[in-house]
């Protein structure tokens, strides 16, 4: 079962696992479409309804998948809906998925406050109600742990001795917008969901995913969404855009903030891995999915670098930072979950750049309408 499988991410997800034959069972409330639209941008890829998606994946895949469209937040829905599919795994992408939206205004904090935080409580009493051995595959991000001084360990729990005692304590967290918060809030509730009745999890910590191809995306039918206005577009996909719109790409602040990325075929790959190897009955698996550590001045020069070889001369222009957060700083996440279930690395970077920007440039006249979304109008103090 994947909650959001109308997302970037679910519905690549829902085609790999109909490609190896399992039956998906897919929610959304289209939520993401309704908030880039209210921010007056569009996916620069098109992408079809999820009932022609659908119709198109279950005639090339031997899998089955069955879209529900339904809100999380609404209790009895989920409930239905695990009752009657009775799912060996969920994965929960169903969350409002942008620091920036979150930032808007009070409406918008509290909105995402209630969309991620509330859905997340449904699902954990949903199976606990089921009476199921449901493995949930959550669903947060790097960003829950800021940029610490310390190294970023890969555990939901660390030691600590304060005034000369010894305890273990949760991960030290600091979530950089109220987003982020809700995330830290997730995995608070999911440790504590975990302790109280059992459940089996896998809460993956992912760094921001860029890219429009996977092994199951080979024909334009089957594009995901893919967001690049300053709300919605991770700094990859919006570096493309603004790439083939001759636009500057433009790196926030001094631009020397480091994140850990990773492509959409190995985002597909990593969840794969952990999908088909789950923990153990009762256990809580952290992992820190990333593949890449690169500042945002490092992927701008790679953008520009792939566009010159599609005869593109892109120019890069550091913009005043909209965000409260670190432009030079230490960054060394843990990462061994992932390499200890054999996962190998697909994709680099700088050799899927150009792959995007051939598949953005047939859209340039139609994004050349949307360039004044490219730069933030929210300022985050
Ligand atoms: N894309 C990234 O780079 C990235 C990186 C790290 C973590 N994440 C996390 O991964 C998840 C998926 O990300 P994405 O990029 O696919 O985002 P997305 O916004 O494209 O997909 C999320 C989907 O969930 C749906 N949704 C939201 N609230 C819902 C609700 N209450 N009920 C039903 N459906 C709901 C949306 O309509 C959307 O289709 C999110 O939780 C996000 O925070 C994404």
């Amino acid at each position: 079962m994947i909650l959001g499988i109308d997302g970037y991410l679910g519905w690549p997800l829902a085609l790999r696992m109909a490609s190896k034959g399992y039956e998906v069972i897919g929610i959304d409330n289209m939520a993401t479409r309704k908030s880039v639209e209210e921010v007056g941008s569009i996916s620069a890829l098109p992408i079809k309804s999820m009932d022609e998606r659908v119709k198109i994946a279950n005639k090339e895949f031997k899998g089955k998948i069955t879209f529900v469209k339904g809100d999380i937040t609404d209790y009895k829905l989920i409930c239905d809906t695990i009752k009657e599919h009775t799912p060996e795994t969920i994965v929960h992408f169903a969350e409002q998925r942008s620091a920036p939206y979150s930032m808007i205004d009070v409406n918008h904090a509290t909105y995402t406050m209630r969309n991620n935080i509330n859905g997340t409580i449904n699902l954990i009493y949903a199976i606990r109600g089921a009476d199921l051995d449901t493995h949930v595959v959550k669903m947060g991000t790097m960003g829950e742990f800021g940029t610490p001084k310390f190294d970023i360990p890969e555990a939901p729990f660390v030691d600590v001795e304060i005034k000369g005692k010894r305890d273990k304590i949760t991960t030290p967290k600091w979530g950089g917008s109220w987003y982020h918060w809700t995330k830290v809030h997730d995995t608070n509730n999911l440790l504590f969901a975990n302790k109280l009745w059992g459940i089996t999890m896998t809460d993956i910590m992912q760094g921001p995913v860029y890219g429009t191809r996977t092994s199951e995306i080979k024909s334009e039918d089957l594009f995901t969404r893919f967001d690049f206005d300053a709300v919605w577009g991770t700094v990859v996909n919006r570096y493309c855009v603004e790439a083939i719109l001759g636009e500057p790409l433009t790196p926030y602040g001094k631009g020397g903030q480091i994140r850990g990325f990773l492509s959409l075929q190995d985002s597909m790959d990593a969840l794969t891995l952990l999908i088909e190897n789950k923990p153990k009955t009762g256990e809580y698996r952290s992992v820190n999915q990333f593949m890449e550590l690169l500042s945002v001045n490092e992927i701008a020069e790679i953008v520009k670098t792939e566009a010159a070889k599609l005869g593109i001369d892109a120019k890069i222009k550091n913009v005043e930072n909209p965000r409260v957060e670190e432009e030079q700083h230490h960054y060394n996440p843990e990462r061994t979950v992932l390499p200890s279930l054999g996962f190998k690395l697909k994709v680099q970077m700088k050799d899927a750049i150009g792959e995007i920007i051939k598949d953005l440039l047939p859209n340039k006249n139609r994004l050349e309408n949307y360039k004044d979304v490219l730069l933030p109008k929210t300022r985050w103090r």
